[in-house]
């Protein structure tokens, strides 16, 4: 697909010649969250056929949808407390800002196809819930049933459980010990700035993605099935731009992955880019977001991947006693393959 604007970064440089400290040599960069190398794998080959940064980061995503990446990623995990897998999704097209993102999307497996479709056939950024659902078939996507055994025992292990964990603060009857339906009570008991760590097990959870074409065209993606007896209609970080994922030609990319609940509250993915815009060098930019958020959530749980427009990359996380490496995936012409490597938590 003819980009206009794909153009001018190479055109730039070919006025101005090349900056010293660049090195073409890394482009194409493939990068993206948890050791989901298949996916890595997906986007590369996507590259290698002549296919666009969108077109790879799309096919990334959809791998990991299709193979249940940890079961974070697509169809049959996470149950919301009905017991119902839900999926949000994004890609971002850093030529021309353009963004396509579903949140909440039900019965259809391929949410970053339909992110995608939002992003080429709609004026709009974001559509949720069953009104997505109701776009995706007219796009040509199957309504079918997410659910699978694996989910439906999830879920029902859940409510022999009293429905612990759940995400539910200051109702009756009391969400520590008991299923809801819950109520506001009459009186609302202040929690104060405490924040409820989740208890859940920090499983490996959503695919962001960053691809950097060689011509410089940037791209960014997210896919995920959000998290583990969510409250319905819940819609985390991902399909949110900036937060999620963000990337802009001029200046890199950045994706998030963790709680998306604490992560949207800071626009990581945007603020990463930001940071590099002003100069910061990609890991530098993924640990000043990581810090920015500790201040007030020293316990959350989360990563942060970013890449500059040359093609260096980095990551950062937060350090818990469960969770003190981040894996992540790199693939570049400096590799055989697509890589595993590991960032320390801060
Ligand atoms: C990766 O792909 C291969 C071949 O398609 C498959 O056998 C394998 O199970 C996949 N890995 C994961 C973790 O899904
Ligand atoms: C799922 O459960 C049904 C019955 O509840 C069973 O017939 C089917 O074989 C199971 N599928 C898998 C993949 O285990
Ligand atoms: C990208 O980051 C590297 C350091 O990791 C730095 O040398 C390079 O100048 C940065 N590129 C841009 C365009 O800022």
């Amino acid at each position: 697909m003819a980009r206009k604007p794909g153009l001018l970064l190479p055109l730039l440089l070919l006025l101005l010649g090349p900056a010293p400290a660049r090195s073409f040599g890394q482009l194409p960069l493939i990068l993206n969250t948890w050791p989901f190398k298949n996916a890595t794998m997906a986007a590369w080959k996507m590259l290698a056929a002549g296919g666009s940064a969108l077109d790879a980061v799309e096919s990334g995503c959809a791998t990991c949808e299709q193979q249940q990446c940890d079961g974070s990623v697509g169809f049959g995990g996470s149950p919301d407390e009905s017991g119902e897998t839900t999926l949000d999704a994004m890609i971002m097209d850093g030529t021309t800002m353009n963004v396509g993102a579903v949140g909440d999307l039900r019965r259809i497996k391929n949410a970053i196809g339909v992110a995608r479709k939002v992003l080429e056939h709609t004026t709009h950024t974001l559509l949720a819930g069953e009104a997505a659902t109701k776009f995706a078939e007219s796009m040509g996507f199957i309504n079918e049933d997410l659910s699978t055994n694996v989910s439906q025992a999830l879920h029902s292990d859940w409510l022999a459980r009293n429905c612990q964990p759940n995400y539910w603060k200051n109702v009756i009857p009391d969400s520590s010990k008991y299923c809801g339906p819950y109520k506001p009570p009459t009186i609302l008991k202040r929690d104060g700035i405490a924040y409820k760590d989740p208890a859940h097990s920090y499983s490996h959870d959503t695919i962001g993605m960053v691809v950097i074409h060689k011509m410089g065209n940037i791209a960014a993606g997210t896919s995920t099935n959000g998290i583990k007896f969510k409250i319905p209609g819940r819609i985390g970080d991902s399909p949110i731009p900036g937060s999620g994922a963000y990337a802009d030609d001029m200046v890199g990319a950045a994706a998030a992955t963790g709680d998306g609940d604490i992560l949207m509250r800071f626009v990581p993915s945007y603020q990463a880019v930001e940071y590099m815009r002003r100069g910061e060098n990609p890991t530098t930019a993924c640990e000043k977001v990581i810090s920015r958020i500790q201040k007030y959530f020293p316990k959350f749980f989360g990563a942060v991947i970013c890449a500059n427009v040359t093609g260096s990359y980095g990551a950062a996380c937060n350090k818990l006693s469960t969770f003190t490496q981040f894996q992540f995936m790199v693939y570049n012409p400096l590799k055989s393959e697509p890589t595993e490597e590991k960032v320390d938590c801060i």
